[in-house]
């Protein structure tokens, strides 16, 4: 993947340009609009990271000249601290997310990581679209029975035009992914996307973004605003987090869903919306009603369809398709084709619990591949967490704790994790592994079938 640094201060293009070729990305900058311009009609562009201020011009015109091409790079804006308004504007006019000076490297990397893929679904879409071929792509990959639940509702979702959607699971199950591809499945795909992280803001800022505000609201609202939910036009916003927001924002939200009109701040009348809602969070709803923290009426609104993101240790037999998969985005953007992993490598990703769910295994993929030095991957590239056998019962490591992971499912994966490595051991023949465990064939039988690993030929 291509990304174009676009700043007129040397010293900031080439921070970005080190930062960013370190992850693995080809970059080239440009230092004016005239040169990103240049860079972006030779198409040789998937991401522009630029500065709002250039000299005399403006990231805006960077921007713009984006939209017009042909297959239009995402663009991510950088502004200074204290100017809300541009990035708002950036927004509406299709950036795909902006960044506060001073720049968080971590931040900036997740987000050009998001904007790369979105990128992708795009591309993907458009190739899907002319070949008239189903799914959903290869970034929304999983072949377990859940996931493939998941896409079956994606699709449906998607084909329902207004339906207001909640997405819920664990950090890092892929709520966004899901929440992007119920966008670019759908009619909407053309107009805009937002995420809109509910936890980032203060109540106030939070309704005027969203809703939008009347000149004179408030100190600082020096022009009428529309917020997001009408900026979006038709389409699709995603309200993140939502379990973050106030009790006193989750009434009015409540009525503006039901009425599908908005009332700016400070304003007395409501103006329609066309927009659809999807909303995401990590936090168990309910539990949160049960709390008082979150109203039942809000709840029984957004959860009308809900789409649950099973953990990754719940579907094992996702994993090393994922890892390969990401193995192979990695091998070329490092220009590294061959990279493999050995197969003692992949059982080990295999048995881990992933409580940081598919971005921590995209992390480890990662982390494994700027290590080795060789083409197949071994265990030693693996951090040492992963490579104990067995954890629990060899005492060498602590379990991992997950909230809202019960002892009960605990318990659960580790019989899993052991009748695997019981078969391991024995070399698959299982009156064997039934002796190791202290257990009679028929009860060792019993397990394994509970387990959904009978009918397994090579156990890993
Ligand atoms: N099924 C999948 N196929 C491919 N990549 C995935 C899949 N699920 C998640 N990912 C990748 O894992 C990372 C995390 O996904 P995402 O940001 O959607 O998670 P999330 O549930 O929104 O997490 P959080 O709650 O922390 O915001 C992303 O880089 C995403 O591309
Ligand atoms: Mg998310």
């Amino acid at each position: 993947m291509r990304i174009l640094v676009v700043d007129d201060e040397l010293s900031m293009r080439e921070y970005l340009e080190i930062l960013l070729t370190r992850a693995g990305y080809q970059v080239e900058a440009a230092d004016s609009v005239g040169k990103a311009r240049a860079a972006i009609e030779a198409g040789r562009v998937d991401l522009i990271v630029s500065d709002m201020k250039l000299g005399g011009d403006s990231g805006m015109s960077v921007l713009r000249a984006a939209r017009a091409a042909p297959s239009p790079p995402e663009v991510i804006l950088i502004t200074a601290y204290g100017t809300p308004e541009s990035a708002v504007q950036a927004m509406r006019e299709g950036a795909y997310d902006y960044l506060r000076k001073p720049i968080d490297n971590e931040e900036l990397k997740a987000l050009v990581q998001k904007a790369l893929e979105k990128r992708e679904i795009v591309r993907e879409n458009q190739a899907l679209r002319s070949s008239l071929a189903p799914g959903v792509g290869r970034f929304l990959l999983g072949t377990s029975p859940s996931m493939r639940a998941v896409w079956t509702l994606v699709e449906k979702v998607a084909a329902s035009p207004r339906s207001t959607v909640l997405i819920t699971g664990e950090s890092g199950t892929g709520k966004e992914l899901v929440a992007r591809a119920i966008h670019w499945k759908s009619a909407r795909s053309g107009q805009p996307f937002i995420p809109f992280n509910c936890a980032a803001l203060a109540e106030g800022v939070l309704e005027s973004e969203l809703f939008g505000h009347v000149k004179g609201a408030f100190t600082g609202a020096t022009s009428d605003r529309a917020g997001l939910l009408v900026a979006a036009g038709e389409g699709t916003v995603v309200l993140d987090e939502i379990g973050e927001i106030p009790l006193s924002t989750q009434v009015k939200l409540l009525r503006i869903l039901q009425a599908r009109m908005v009332k700016p701040v400070g304003s007395s009348s409501e103006v329609p919306f066309q927009a659809r809602v999807l909303a995401a969070t990590n936090k168990r709803l309910d539990e949160e009603v049960k709390a008082g923290r979150f109203r039942e009426d809000l709840l029984y609104r957004l959860n009308v369809i809900t789409i649950e993101l099973p953990p990754l240790r719940e579907r094992p037999e996702d994993i090393a398709a994922l890892a390969k998969m990401f193995l192979a985005q990695l091998a070329g953007d490092l220009g590294r084709p061959a990279l493999n992993f050995e197969e003692e490598t992949l059982a080990l990703l295999q048995r881990y619990l992933w409580p940081g769910n598919v971005r921590q295994l995209q992390n480890i993929v990662e982390r494994a591949a700027t290590l080795s030095d060789s083409d197949r991957l071994g265990p030693d590239s693996l951090p040492p967490a992963l490579r104990g056998e067995v954890d629990t019962h060899s005492g060498g490591e602590e379990p991992q704790l997950v909230a809202g992971f019960s002892l009960e499912r605990f318990l659960d994966s580790q019989e899993r994790r052991y009748l695997m490595h019981a078969l391991r051991r024995a070399e698959g023949v299982k009156t064997r592994a039934a002796e190791l465990l202290g257990l009679s064939f028929r009860s060792f039988r019993y397990r394994l079938a509970k387990h959904g690993l009978s009918d397994r030929e090579e156990p890993n």
